[in-house]
């Protein structure tokens, strides 16, 4: 009698234990993740939410966004998915799109704000690590690294010559900086260490940062026309795509370089290539290009005055894992119902009202 009660004690404890777990994960948020981030990141989302990862080193094609988007409410994206408008509008209980990254131009950031979506970014974590990166660029092709360590490892070394692989002095160089946000900034902070002269153009004059760092403000036009390296730190935009095309390159220097660590689309590839090969400035060095990866004809590839780098401007393993932090808390903060700390489209708040 009493192993009766005992096992019916135990069992219907058994049923009352699954039914609040059952009830616990069907709370439980759910959260898709397109690629392999920062371990630290996927446990803090894990601690939150149920995380599924997408396995595959390529991004995911449309159709398993779309089956993604139906089920999840929280996306952590990557800079190479694209987020359009067909994927937004099909999404069910898409609470947040969290982008690793702090440019967003991979994402309808219109569509989302429609349907009361948010959409955060990872400004300020990356700076550093980008402003590292464009300073290295724009030192290896002043100073021919690249060419450099090819001529060496060719067996070409035959000896120091007095005219052997002149590249140009940074000092007293004008750096004209397309941009002076986040990023365009720590690139100035650097700069100045190389004792150059820095000039600036955006659209709005900031004059705190005019003083305190010992910059000036001319108009685009003045900048290229002034600079011996130009560096472009803007967002994609529409009225940034192409800003750097035929026209502007041919205000440049003969002896300007061109560095971009921002958007491929920000610069007019054909035309870039075309004053490349008549000789109308003297390099490039580039991290991001129209297309990624380029093809194996792309005809950047030909010039030994152009600095190719796969897209790294924030590759760092400390940078990549804030990165991931920040935008695993961008997503727990939005699946809690709280304001994100990095949104970028505070209107869907009024959407969410409406809704
Ligand atoms: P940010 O702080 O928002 O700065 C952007 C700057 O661009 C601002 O100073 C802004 O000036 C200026 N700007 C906007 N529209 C402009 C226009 N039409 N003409 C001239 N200047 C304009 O952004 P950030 O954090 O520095 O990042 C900049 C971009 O770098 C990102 O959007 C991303 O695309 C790129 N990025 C690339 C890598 C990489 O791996 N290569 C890494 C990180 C970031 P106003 O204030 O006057 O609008
Ligand atoms: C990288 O390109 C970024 O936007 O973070």
């Amino acid at each position: 009698m009493y192993l009766y009660l005992g096992i019916f004690y135990i069992f219907s404890n058994f049923i009352e234990t699954r039914k609040i777990v059952g009830f616990m994960v069907r709370e439980l948020k759910r959260v898709f993740v397109t690629g392999q981030i920062a371990k630290e990141a996927l446990e803090l989302l894990k601690g939150n939410a149920e995380v599924e990862v997408h396995p595959k080193e390529t991004s995911p094609d449309k159709g398993e966004l779309i089956k993604q988007v139906k089920r999840v409410h929280g996306l952590v994206t990557l800079l190479t998915d694209r987020i359009d408008a067909e994927i937004i509008n099909q999404a069910v209980n898409l609470e947040v799109v969290s982008n690793v990254a702090v440019g967003y131009d991979n994402i309808d950031v219109e569509a989302a704000t429609r349907k009361g979506i948010f959409v955060t970014n990872t400004p300020g974590v990356l700076d550093d690590a980008t402003a590292d990166l464009t300073l290295a660029l724009i030192l290896a092709v002043a100073r021919r690294i690249p060419e450099a360590d090819s001529f060496v490892r060719a067996g070409l070394w035959k000896g120091w010559h007095p005219n052997l692989l002149l590249g140009t002095d940074l000092k007293n160089k004008t750096l004209g900086i397309v941009g002076l946000g986040r990023i365009g900034t720590a690139v100035a902070q650097r700069a100045k260490c190389f004792k150059m002269n820095i000039i600036y153009y955006q659209p709005t004059r900031d004059l705190e940062k005019e003083k305190s760092l010992g910059v000036k403000y001319v108009s685009l036009e003045e900048l290229l026309s002034l600079s011996d390296f130009v560096s472009l730190h803007v967002p994609l935009t529409k009225e940034t795509r192409g800003m750097i095309g035929r026209k502007e390159i041919n205000k440049m220097k003969k002896t300007a370089y061109l560095i971009n660590t921002s958007r491929g689309p920000v610069i007019d590839e054909k035309a870039l290539c075309e004053a490349l090969a008549e000789g109308r400035i003297k390099g490039a060095a580039l991290d991001v290009f129209d297309v990624e990866p380029i093809s194996a004809d792309n005809p950047l590839l030909k010039f030994k005055n152009v600095v190719l780098t796969p897209h790294i401007g924030s590759a760092t393993l400390e940078t990549r894992k804030g990165m991931a932090m920040l935008a695993a808390e961008n997503t727990v903060s939005a699946l809690k119902g709280e304001v994100p700390p990095c949104l970028v489209n505070p209107q869907a708040l009024e959407h969410r009202k409406k809704g």
